[in-house]
């Protein structure tokens, strides 16, 4: 029996509209516990505005969204990072001038019973969160270097390790390979292996099938504020997905 439980998240009848254009029509989208969705669909889909919504940046006209079975309604950034929902994005999510340790814990510091900042501790608890939260190998990369000198792929490692490190349930990346070379989309990629592997859930949007086929569990393909397909990755070979999502963009449908 299904129960509204079932589901990390379940996004039911979401529309939202600015000024004339309907950025997203009665939009019906869920994430599973330990789940990777791929999130598809070319500019101006709504994939963003998508998960702007769970993540309260902006409000719904039109819908509800549960969390854990629970009715949010009350949308706020704040109140979705308290829920465990984080977002990572491209390069704006970590401090250029800053090293990797003050990036980890920048906002949520490990404060001792007088308040100073515990420098060696959490220097200490980064070196382990990036070789065991996320698995990170690059030798040249420890708790000091400084973030500008990481690679695009490396600084998204970061920022997921931190949103792992600090009990995300769901992570989700908006475009995350964009700019990226194909080596460092294959460590993002690894990245999204590392969630999955600590039980938690990702949102991984793009416009690239080829990105996010691998580490995806599933794949929801928007197309002009509507979901026009849902594919399991098991069901469906990338070929496949490929020729469904010229169809799309020829037609607006799906089959
Ligand atoms: N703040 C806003 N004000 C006005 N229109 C907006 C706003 N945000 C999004 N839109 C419009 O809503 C529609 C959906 O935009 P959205 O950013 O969600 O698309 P997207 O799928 O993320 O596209 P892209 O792949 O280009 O990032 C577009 O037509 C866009 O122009
Ligand atoms: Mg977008």
């Amino acid at each position: 029996m299904e129960t509204k439980n079932d589901k990390l998240v379940r996004m039911v009848n979401i529309s939202k509209f600015f000024g004339e254009v309907t950025a997203l029509k009665e939009e019906n989208f869920e994430v599973g516990y330990n789940e990777v969705v791929g999130l598809i669909g070319d500019n101006g889909a709504g994939k963003s505005t998508l998960i702007k919504i769970l993540t309260g940046v902006y409000t719904p006209d039109k819908g509800e969204i549960y969390f854990k079975g629970e009715e949010i309604t009350y949308h706020s950034v704040e109140r979705a990072r308290k829920l465990g929902i984080e977002t990572v994005y491209q390069e704006k999510a970590l401090g250029e001038q800053q090293t990797l340790w003050r990036n980890i814990f920048m906002g949520r510091e490990m404060t001792g019973r007088l308040g100073f900042i515990q420098i060696k501790k959490a220097k200490e608890e980064t070196e382990r969160i990036l070789k065991e939260v996320i698995g990170f190998t690059a030798a040249g990369v420890t708790p000091d270097s400084v973030v500008e000198r990481l690679s695009g792929g490396e600084k998204q490692g970061v920022a997921i390790a931190r949103a792992l490190h600090f009990e995300a349930e769901l992570i989700i990346l908006d475009e995350p390979t964009m700019a990226l070379s194909l080596a460092e989309t294959k460590k993002v990629l690894n990245f999204v292996k590392g969630i999955k592997e600590q039980g938690k859930s990702c949102i991984f949007i793009t416009h690239n099938i080829y990105h996010v086929y691998p580490a995806a569990d599933r794949f929801v393909v928007l197309d002009r504020g509507r979901t026009v397909g849902e594919f399991i990755k098991k069901d469906i070979s990338l070929d496949e997905l490929v020729k469904k999502l010229y169809l799309v963009a020829r037609t607006g449908e799906i089959s």
